[in-house]
């Protein structure tokens, strides 16, 4: 069925704060994926790529306005979109740790308008299903935050900041879950393991659905091909 385009999409993003575990599960969930037979092209933002690059180095010495933060991401995913789609076209799933969500919780949380962080991702296509793993900042905090690595009122300071940003950043992406309906919320203050289980029961649900697309898409496909015969 040479030229024929079936492929269905799968885009699976992992969102949450700082240390909720997006990483850790990610991981888990692309081993599991590829054990039942799938190609899975496992990614992240801010990526590896020069404007990723440029983007870490600015987030570690604050040296960006929140604005041109919020353009230096946008710019560097949709890089990154070219090659998520590649990916897509190849007919594997593609899981990525963050996606246009981060910017949409994190930016308007840092205080730009949430519609135009919209408008300069409106490129990015929604992704098939947004696991969001909600976690209190404290725990999380607990999680990264190695003890002694800052000392007395000056760490008590910079963590109660960041608590309340991140505070902050969590009830943005709530407020995102209620919105979107590719979102789900997964509880993620448990083990890993016990997070990852309740990670695959939503995926189940949604691979099951696209197993069933891409049947769908092949039996189409194979009807247009022999019409055209
Ligand atoms: N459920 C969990 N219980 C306890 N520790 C965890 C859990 N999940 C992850 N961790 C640990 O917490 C730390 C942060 O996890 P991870 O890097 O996966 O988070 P992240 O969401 O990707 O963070 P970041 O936003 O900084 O990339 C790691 O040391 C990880 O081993
Ligand atoms: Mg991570």
């Amino acid at each position: 069925m040479e030229g024929a385009n079936f492929t269905t999409m799968l885009l699976l993003a992992f969102e949450g704060i700082d240390g909720s575990g997006k990483g850790t599960q990610a991981k888990l969930l692309a081993r599991w994926l590829r054990e039942r037979g799938y190609e899975v092209f496992l990614t992240r933002e801010p990526t590896g790529g020069a404007i990723g690059r440029v983007l870490r180095r600015g987030l570690s010495t604050s040296c960006f306005l929140p604005r041109t933060e919020a353009l230096l991401f946008a710019a560097d995913r949709s890089e990154h979109l070219r090659e998520i789609m590649e990916h897509l076209h190849e007919g594997r799933i593609v899981v990525t740790e963050r996606y246009f969500y981060s910017s949409l919780a994190y930016q308007s949380a840092a205080g730009l308008e949430l519609e135009w962080l919209r408008s300069i991702n409106s490129f990015a296509p929604e992704a098939d299903l947004v696991i969001y793993l909600d976690v209190d900042p404290e725990v999380a905090l607990e999680r990264i935050t190695s003890p002694g690595s800052l000392r007395g009122v000056t760490r008590e300071r910079e963590h109660f900041e960041r608590r309340e940003f991140l505070e902050r950043v969590r009830e943005a992406y709530l407020e995102l879950a209620r919105e979107y309906d590719n979102f789900e919320v997964v509880p993620a203050e448990g083990s890993i393991e016990e997070v990852q289980t309740a990670v695959r029961r939503r995926v189940s649900a949604r691979l099951a659905a696209f197993e069933r697309e891409r049947k769908t898409g092949e039996q189409r496909a194979l009807e247009d091909f022999l019409a055209r015969r």
